[in-house]
């Protein structure tokens, strides 16, 4: 059992947990609980952060004390996370308020979906096509009996789209950076990560058990400074738009740094493939640098509003991917309908670029409206917009407000950003109308103008 007198033996954040709680949560007391503004409500003083490190011997010592702070958090602002949509996610969609219960016809800002796909009818009539050939699920691990001729036939089609020799499909994005990373590199070597890469990224360099090194976000010169001087294999990871800011990968700088150094480079082309480049590759086409890019990396679940990721890159990486990829033949293949989604949407994007002008022209739109009203996105250049409130409780109120007035929008708070650095993510989407991008923008104008946010 843990006693008070063995708190010095705990890590320094353990160590404030536990004198504030007790060793078992029994002092855990959210009206007595210190509050930084008397203004705001208990919860906002709390993130999860608070609930990471338990005091005492046992691992269910900061249910408790979870569970009092979430009551308070969930209709304070924390409702609006996980509301289930009862539509399509399109841009106008139907939605079950979490707090109220009352269900809400909104206009959707949150989905990524950016060109509109995943509802067109070509895509669903062939998952439905696939159902009835193959069914629900592959049954089975892609390396025993869990590959089905749609997934070749898919991994085949990203292969010839980014124009590489070959490409190896995973489950989700996620599961992608989690088996690629960590079927590369050992302990032993070393990974740099731009600060802001995808919790992906992070766990696939914990799962390698390599050093990571964390440099600042888009600064090739902070890169040079901590990748001077180290040995062994090296690989450099980065996005190419990041997904919380919208802005665009420096690349052509941190290629240059890479190779002098001898490091390796996987560029994550969550948030771009499909979407930038003369062909809709990615970011490393649209700066011309595709062969000098070691990796790429995608997934299915943003531009094509489906599910799955994939490397591809030569035959000899995706052979050796296969074989040591454990996220993937640890787990069962993506399922058919999926698959054959995806084919289909691959095909939509390669016979209507015009998709791609309709995003960047909407981008366009949004992003001068939200200038000539004085919104905030931070350094966005892309289709992800943050409107950046920095204020981690005022961000709940502002979402509040703006789903009141009709826009599905989640605040974004630590630890999915950095803290204080909270906001509105917004996905500009291809199928948005100039008309619903001009209601949002003065929507969120009009809120943040309100709540003391805005400039003007
Ligand atoms: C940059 C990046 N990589 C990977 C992922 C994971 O992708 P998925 O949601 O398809 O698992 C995400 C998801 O948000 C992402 O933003």
């Amino acid at each position: 059992m843990f006693t008070p007198d063995r708190l010095s033996e705990l890590t320094p954040t353990a160590k404030r947990v536990t004198e504030a709680v007790g060793t078992t949560g029994e002092n855990w007391n959210m009206s007595a609980a210190p509050k930084q503004d008397p203004e705001r409500s208990v919860f906002s003083d709390y993130d999860y952060s608070n609930f990471y490190y338990g005091a005492g011997d046992d691992p269910v010592n900061l249910l408790k004390p979870f569970s009092t702070w979430y009551k308070e958090a969930l209709p304070a602002g924390y409702y609006l996370y996980s509301e289930p949509l009862q539509s399509a996610p399109t841009t106008e969609v139907r939605v079950r308020n979490r707090k109220t219960g009352e269900v809400q016809d909104l206009l959707n800002l949150a989905s990524y979906n950016y060109l509109g796909i995943s509802t067109r009818e070509e895509v669903k009539e062939a998952a439905i096509e696939a159902t009835r050939q193959y069914g629900l699920g592959a049954s089975g691990s892609p390396i025993l009996s869990g590959t089905l001729e749609v997934h070749n036939q898919l991994a085949k089609a990203v292969a010839d789209f980014k124009d590489k020799e070959a490409a190896i499909v995973f489950p989700t994005g996620y599961s992608a950076n989690v088996g690629f990373i960590s079927a590369l590199m050992r302990s032993g070597d070393t990974i740099f990560c731009d600060q802001y890469a995808h919790a992906s990224v992070v766990d696939g360099a914990i799962l390698a058990k390599s050093k990571t090194v964390f440099f600042r976000h888009n600064n090739p010169l902070d890169l040079e400074r901590k990748i001077k001087g180290v040995r062994g294999k090296k690989l450099v990871v980065v996005e190419g738009v990041y997904s919380m800011d919208g802005d665009v990968c420096v690349l052509p700088e941190i290629v240059e740094v890479a190779k002098r150094h001898g490091a390796r480079l996987l560029i994550d082309e969550a948030h771009s493939t499909f979407l930038f480049g003369p062909n809709g590759r990615g970011v490393a086409e649209h700066f011309g640098l595709d062969k000098e890019v070691d990796f790429h990396l995608g997934t299915f679940s943003k531009s094509l509003g489906g599910q799955g990721g994939f490397v591809c890159g030569s035959k000899d990486l995706i052979d050796y991917v296969n074989a040591f990829g454990r996220s993937r033949f640890f787990s069962c293949n993506l399922a058919p309908p999926v698959a054959a989604g995806l084919l289909a949407g691959m095909k939509i994007v390669e016979d209507e670029p015009q998709l791609r002008t309709k995003l960047w022209s909407n981008v366009a739109y949004l992003r001068r409206r939200f200038a000539e009203e004085g919104v905030d996105i931070g350094k966005s250049t892309s289709q992800v917009m943050p409107v950046l409130v920095n204020n981690d409780s005022k961000v709940f109120a502002v979402a509040e407000k703006v789903q009141d007035r009709g826009l599905y929008l989640q605040p974004v708070t630590y630890p999915a950003v950095p803290k204080h650095k909270s906001r509105l993510r917004v996905s500009v989407s291809a199928a948005h109308t100039e008309g619903q991008l001009e209601r949002a923008a003065q929507v969120i104008a009009g809120v943040l103008r309100e709540e003391g946010v805005c400039r003007t």
